[in-house]
């Protein structure tokens, strides 16, 4: 019996929404379930998470190659469900020029790249709800880093090794090929077991992904299913793919694989012990050079929390980097975070034509939050982009210099306790912070977000008690050794940018106020800002 013959049984494409393959069985999870078939094969029908779920045993003549044709009709049909998705719901809080999500969920971003002569950007998306669920990839494409607009969904969890999530990877640019590395995430069972394959998709001349399936299906030896998040290098005549992980023992950790061909590939080893105890789980690891000096980023979950107000697991940061090959070693030291906010995780960079270090973040966290944007079917977005450099020992993060083809004219304003109503949520706000004063914005309408700078602690307090906000954590706060505090405030809607002492440290923040919340205002002195407000820019949906 073939799976096509099952499939057809089962009622096609009209009923069957997902198909899961192991050795034993094969299951399909059916949207409108008849009575329990009488049928040889048939083992039994579960319910998991509220989905019915039809298990048949695999007999021999059930082929990979049978299930990677139906997968591929149901992307296509997963493709279009989702592209009716596309179109943006109404909504206050919509960002004038970040990347948001038209409805649904928004989470990492990936496969971001220069290729074929355009920026692409891809990211998480379930397009059905405002909640983690079975992840597809849409694809943006861009010609300047600000305008991106909507090329398709490009990849669904079509298939038995992805039916529970096309999770997050890189991408790797062969002349007009595009290699889509991702981490094929499934559920199996009424436990909803994780199994994770790493996989890879392949767009040629600008075409529609194609799965090739997954080219690492076993778990490395001393790590848990916990395993994901490919970046894909080449070092040393040879390619590498890096992924976050997690150790039997609980330690985040980063594994390793090398191939020579980039679809076979030998396990290389576990790194990063050096960093000794620095979390239960390592997500969304990227490598690169700035400035000669290699560097490691990724996202540690269950770290020791800065302070008492940081009740969120996740965490992001960087370390020094030491690629050693023959034989292969790669060593971490000097971890350090690199956005003090609350709202940023799974960062990935690319490189542009002209040389420089680009990175684009999740502008989300925790895992499991209900903001305001909810009510409106929409749910996060990615941050700015940023341009990363590394001078006298210090990390640098700033806006790209795209964006200023959005700044409309500079006004300057002398803020005092009196609010001052710029008109708009969409601005660039530069100035000098003295300790003692607390900058207000997104003030009015009985709504401010607070940046102190606290001249007992010594710390700028980012505080957004006095918002919509509806997750645990209000307050941020960031220990500085400096005089006077710089800042550059990148204002949008509901999302608040601070870069401090010329990036040196930032602070990513996602802010719901009222759409009257257009004033700021400065308390404990009079001191002189400059603002440009922002242009909106191409809006990343399709339609
Ligand atoms: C990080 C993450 C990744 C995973 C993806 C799933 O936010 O958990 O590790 O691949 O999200 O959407």
């Amino acid at each position: 019996m073939s799976i096509h013959d099952l499939f057809v049984f089962c009622g096609g494409f009209g009923n069957v929404t997902r198909l899961l393959f192991t050795d034993e069985q094969l299951i399909l999870a059916l949207s409108n379930p008849q009575a329990e078939p009488n049928h040889p094969l048939f083992i039994q029908s579960q319910n998991v998470g509220g989905e019915c779920q039809w298990v048949f045993a695999r007999t021999d003549d059930m082929t990979s190659s049978q299930a990677m044709a139906i997968s591929q009709c149901l992307a296509e049909r997963q493709k279009k469900d989702a592209n009716t998705m596309s179109n943006p719901v109404a909504s206050v809080f919509r960002p004038a020029w970040h990347v948001s999500p038209p409805q649904g969920l928004l989470n990492d971003p990936n496969g971001f790249i220069y290729h074929n002569g355009q920026y692409h950007l891809f990211y998480q998306w379930y397009p059905y709800g405002c909640e983690h669920k079975d992840k597809h990839w849409v694809q943006l494409t861009s010609d300047n880093l600000i305008d991106w607009q909507w090329q398709s969904v490009a990849l669904t969890p079509s298939a038995w090794f992805d039916s529970h999530g096309v999770f997050s990877g890189h991408a790797v640019s062969d002349g007009d090929t595009l290699y889509a590395y991702y981490t094929g995430n499934t559920r199996v069972g009424a436990e909803r077991v994780r199994q994770t394959t790493q996989c890879v998709a392949v767009s040629k001349q600008g075409g529609a992904f194609e799965k090739l399936g997954p080219v690492i299906h076993e778990l490395p030896e001393g790590v848990t299913e916990h395993i994901r998040d490919p970046k894909v290098i080449e070092y040393a005549g040879r390619w590498w793919m890096i992924l976050g992980a997690q150790t039997t023992e609980l330690k985040g950790r980063l594994a390793v694989y090398h191939s020579s061909d980039r679809l076979n590939w030998q396990f290389s080893g576990l790194f990063g012990e050096e960093l000794g105890e620095l979390g239960y789980m390592w997500e969304c690891p990227d490598l690169f050079e700035l400035n000669g000096q290699q560097f490691a980023m990724f996202c540690p979950q269950g770290i020791d929390s800065p302070n008492a107000c940081h009740s969120v697991e996740h965490h992001n940061g960087i370390a020094k980097l030491t690629l050693q090959s023959e034989p292969f070693n790669l060593t971490l030291r000097d971890f350090q975070t690199l956005d003090h906010g609350f709202d940023f995780y799974a960062p990935q960079t690319m490189q542009t034509p002209d040389g420089r270090r680009v990175l684009c973040a999740w502008m989300g966290l925790p895992d499991d939050v209900d903001h305001p944007s909810v009510d409106e079917g929409w749910l996060h977005q990615l941050t700015c982009l940023r341009e990363l450099e590394y001078r006298e020992g210090r990390i640098y993060q700033r806006p790209v210099r795209e964006l200023d083809a959005l700044l409309c004219e500079q006004r300057t304003l002398s803020l005092n306790e009196s609010l001052c109503d710029l008109g708009t949520q969409s601005f660039v706000l530069r100035m000098m912070l003295k300790w003692g004063q607390t900058l207000n914005l997104f003030e009015g309408d009985g709504y401010r977000v607070q940046l102190k700078a606290c001249s007992q602690t010594r710390c700028l307090v980012l505080d957004r008690t006095n918002t919509l906000n509806r997750s645990a954590d209000t307050i941020r706060q960031l220990p500085l050794a400096c005089q006077e505090i710089e800042i550059s405030a990148f204002v949008d809607t509901s999302s608040l940018e601070l870069f401090i002492n010329q990036g040196e440290y930032v602070m990513t923040s996602r802010v719901f106020a009222s759409p009257m919340s257009t004033c700021v205002s400065l308390l404990g002195g009079q001191e002189v800002a400059e603002v440009h407000t922002v242009e909106p820019s191409m809006p990343p949906f399709s339609g």
